[in-house]
């Protein structure tokens, strides 16, 4: 029964509606809701000095989204790494990291090499999986499993806000063991937490306001995607997923690197997708969002309500996601970048499911 459609047309669509469940299920594993406490087991997280994530694809931006949820609430340094690269490019790693592993197969041939290359290293290993009797499973010290179900599309979803998922509670787990944060903050960011499937659900519903734009997406040549803080790697997962899906070329920049480059693209025809709820990093984003549309870009603005109410006029199409706490916003803000590459692709006739040239599970290098 976990290998049907239902009444979806698409595995792509029927697991961007599993999410929210998918991550309810992955939340509930690493947070303790009556204690109001994170429960990473396996490692001693005050022990750790560095993180090193390792990924390919989705998972390796999933790690980067950890990057800007650790780093600042834990005080502790992450560095993530494109596994082909970070095999090979004799990284300079020291004692007390923990490498985390992030795949959804665990079978991924670069992102296992790199995992055994830290453990021969002596370093402890982690890894977020899906496939729970996979290789990398075996092989790590940890298993942090995510139980979002199998993933059939092979654009990932599900897979991707379930390993956020497990990085927000680890983000919180390491900044409580580190002693940045109390146990009452502790207690309050777990709330927040579990509050994320409801308003994944709720972002879902965005489904109609995404379909206004996707027609007018699926015709452009290019599309740019910008982000400043933990949206910008979500800027660069929806290009990704929409390259991946409707073979539109689609690119993921730092809002502030618009002036170094990609905005000699900017003309009357390019979508320009800006990410931004109304956080620290908005007015920023909000000033990106003029020059492109002085510039004639059409911008299809995502945000949040009060982020709506504060965007300069002129947007394209603004889509509302529901307001929430900054540690979740990556979660919340998913489904519509899924949303609208899915539905461009649906407009363009691609095949979803199978898009030309890809595979799941890469497990060759
Ligand atoms: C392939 C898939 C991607 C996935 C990547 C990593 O390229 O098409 O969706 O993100 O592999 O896969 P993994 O199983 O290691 O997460």
């Amino acid at each position: 029964a976990l290998m049907e459609k239902g009444n979806y047309r698409h595995f792509m669509e029927k697991e961007i509606h599993d999410q929210p469940e998918g991550c309810q299920r992955t939340i509930a594993a690493y947070v303790d809701m009556v204690a109001g406490a994170t429960t990473f087991e396996g490692v001693d997280l005050a022990g750790v000095e560095r993180i090193q994530v390792v990924g390919c694809g989705t998972a390796y931006l999933a790690g980067l989204v950890g990057k800007y949820l650790i780093e600042p609430l834990a005080d502790l340094p992450v560095d993530v790494d494109v596994a082909s690269e970070f095999r090979y490019r004799q990284p300079a790693l020291r004692e007390n990291t923990l490498t985390i592993a992030i795949s959804q197969s665990g079978e991924t041939a670069d992102t296992l090499a790199a995992l055994r290359y830290c453990k021969d290293k002596g370093l402890q290993t982690a890894v977020v999986v899906n496939a729970q009797g996979s290789t990398m499973a075996r092989e790590a010290d940890v298993v942090w499993p995510i139980y979002c179900g199998p993933e059939i599309g092979v654009a990932s979803t599900k897979a991707f806000t379930a390993q956020v998922s497990v990085l927000t509670a680890l983000a919180v787990a390491a900044a409580r063991a580190r002693g940045r944060i109390d146990a009452a903050e502790e207690k309050r960011l777990v709330g927040v937490l579990v509050e994320a499937p409801r308003l994944i659900a709720e972002s879902i519903n965005l489904e109609e306001a995404v379909q206004g734009i996707a027609h007018e997406v699926s015709k452009a040549r290019d599309v740019l995607y910008l982000g400043r803080g933990p949206m910008y790697p979500l800027a660069l997962e929806g290009a990704l997923k929409l390259k991946e899906i409707s073979y539109i070329h689609a690119e993921g920049y730092a809002a502030g690197e618009l002036k170094h480059g990609p905005i000699a693209l900017v003309d009357e025809e390019t979508p320009i997708v800006i990410l931004a709820p109304y956080d620290s990093y908005f007015e920023k984003s909000a000033s990106n969002m003029s020059e492109v549309m002085a510039r004639g870009g059409q911008v299809v603005f995502i945000t949040d309500p009060e982020g709506e109410r504060h965007a300069p006029a002129g947007a394209k199409v603004v889509v509302t996601a529901p307001r929430c706490d900054p540690l979740i916003a990556p979660l919340v803000m998913s489904a519509p970048i899924q949303l609208l590459a899915y539905q461009v692709a649906v407009q363009k006739g691609a095949d979803v499911d199978q898009p030309r040239n890809l595979a799941k599970s890469v497990t060759v290098e």
